[in-house]
């Protein structure tokens, strides 16, 4: 049969397909991400008209099942992040804004995985820079001597071919974006190049049994596809995410078929690399300042790890004739609600001001825990009330203005006593849990908002 070739007009950011060429994304929302893109009708299987199928065999549930291999990576948040280090033969797709470090994790963990003892064969293939680009990289980062191998190639047939030859435990793939398939006759970086290249070297990835990371760049502008269309088709999904005043970097998982997502792992780019966070909460409230009003710190979990730190609120008068809200490293709607629920059962006349909430640090926290911080925070600058500087807060906000308990408090108030903190606030629900009253923490326990705001005067 003659291969035909179809035009589909596909969203470059979450790839869905569109028969006619439109403005907006409707699956998305993004404006001007849907461009045209030849597709080959028979798809990237290739499925033969002669094979007629194969009957599939079924299996019980409690066979016997190996256990896995993984490989540890010698950096211990990629690790954690990873699941406990990385399964052999699985796919992992590296997200993130450009610049923000991918490359340089990964030539990182490549170099630390190559100089174990087994020899580990490593492969680090760059379609973005030149050899001499990560060489610069690798000498900046010490790791010039390490037995990585280094290629720069953007033909996925060719480097399928070379791997299929190979006995490698680890490819890098840097980044996908920039990788080209004869036969999907888009332009690269475009939806079917980018889903094309990663199905052919996750196909070889799980027949040797490798670990694939591929590179994703994350873009807004939409002549490239976002990593979006890959999530489905990969194991493990992490983002790399920070911002780009902070030297504060974190490693997060969306996705992991092998392991806890929301996991958390904490970098700091330094001149020579990134370097492993082991205690974010003493980072993340390292530059705080005591007896400041619109200051609070929360006991946050993210994954499986306490993280403390610290939120900050400016409330002031507005001059505009709708008040100004501006939050970063939360979220707007759950700021809304808050101020919503402090206005109604709390009785604060909070829309004749602007208010601005910061998460300190640059972590972006998305626990519904932080509401009672958050309300805090705004309470104290309100009122130009600072708080303790040894109090800890946690705690989630309920529409009727009740105060909800949140999950592992014990591992909160831990952490926070670790830290020297020497109180909490609290829902009130904990009062039967012996355990958290044992904590040398003294506990202060608040049932709704009212309370909250009473606690001030
Ligand atoms: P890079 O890994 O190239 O980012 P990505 O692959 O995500 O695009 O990181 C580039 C940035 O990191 C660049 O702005 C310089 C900075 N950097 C350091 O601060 N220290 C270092 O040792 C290295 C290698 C990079
Ligand atoms: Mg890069």
């Amino acid at each position: 049969m003659a291969k035909k070739t179809l035009i589909q007009y596909v969203c470059q950011n979450c790839g869905a397909i569109y028969p006619k060429w439109q403005g907006k994304c409707d699956a998305c929302g993004e404006w001007n991400t849907i461009l045209e893109e030849k597709t080959a009708n028979e798809g990237f299987s290739n499925i033969k008209s002669t094979n007629k199928g194969h009957k599939i065999e079924f299996f019980d549930l409690n066979g016997v099942t190996q256990n896995l291999e993984r490989i540890s990576t010698g950096i211990k948040e990629l690790d954690r992040v990873s699941g406990g280090g990385l399964v052999a033969g699985s796919v992992i797709l590296v997200g993130g804004d450009p610049g923000i470090g991918k490359s340089t994790l990964l030539l990182q963990a490549c170099a630390s995985i190559a100089n174990q003892a087994s020899n580990p064969e490593c492969y680090y293939i760059s379609g973005e820079e030149a050899l001499d680009q990560v060489r610069i990289r690798a000498k900046r980062l010490g790791l010039e001597k390490s037995p990585v191998k280094l290629a720069s190639a953007t033909d996925i047939k060719d480097i399928i071919v070379t791997l299929e030859k190979t006995s490698a435990k680890v490819v890098v793939i840097d980044s996908i974006q920039t990788m080209y398939l004869e036969e999907a006759e888009s332009t690269p970086g475009s939806v079917s190049q980018v889903r094309a290249c990663a199905y052919e070297l996750i196909k070889l990835a799980k027949k040797k049994g490798f670990v694939l990371f591929l590179v994703g760049h994350v873009t807004k502008q939409g002549s490239i596809a976002g990593p979006r269309v890959l999530e489905h088709m990969v194991d493990t999904v992490l983002y790399f995410e920070g911002e780009r005043g902070h030297q504060f970097r974190i490693l997060r998982a969306v996705k992991n078929r092998y392991g806890a997502t929301d996991e958390i792992g904490v970098f700091e780019m330094q001149d020579k690399g990134l370097a492993e966070v082991d205690n974010p909460s003493a980072l993340f409230l390292a530059e705080r300042q005591g007896n400041i009003s619109g200051s609070c710190v929360f006991a946050g979990i993210e994954g499986s790890r306490p993280v403390l730190v610290e939120i900050q609120a400016l409330v002031s008068p507005t001059g505009y004739a709708s008040p100004k809200r501006a939050v970063v490293g939360w979220d707007t709607s759950r700021l809304s609600m808050v101020l919503a629920v402090l206005e109604a059962r709390g009785g604060l006349n909070l829309s004749s001001q602007d208010v601005y909430l910061n998460i300190a640090g640059g972590l972006k926290i998305s626990e519904p825990a932080a509401d009672l911080a958050v309300a805090m925070a705004i309470i104290s600058s309100l009122t130009n009330r600072p708080l303790p500087s040894d109090m800890v807060i946690f705690g989630e906000i309920g529409l009727s203005g009740e105060v909800r308990a949140v999950s592992q408090p014990s591992l909160r108030l831990k952490e926070a006593q670790k830290l020297g903190f020497k109180s909490a606030i609290i829902p009130s629900q904990y009062k039967k849990d012996s355990k958290l009253n044992s904590a040398e923490i003294s506990l202060h326990e608040i049932g709704n908002v009212q309370k909250l705001i009473n606690w001030f005067n």
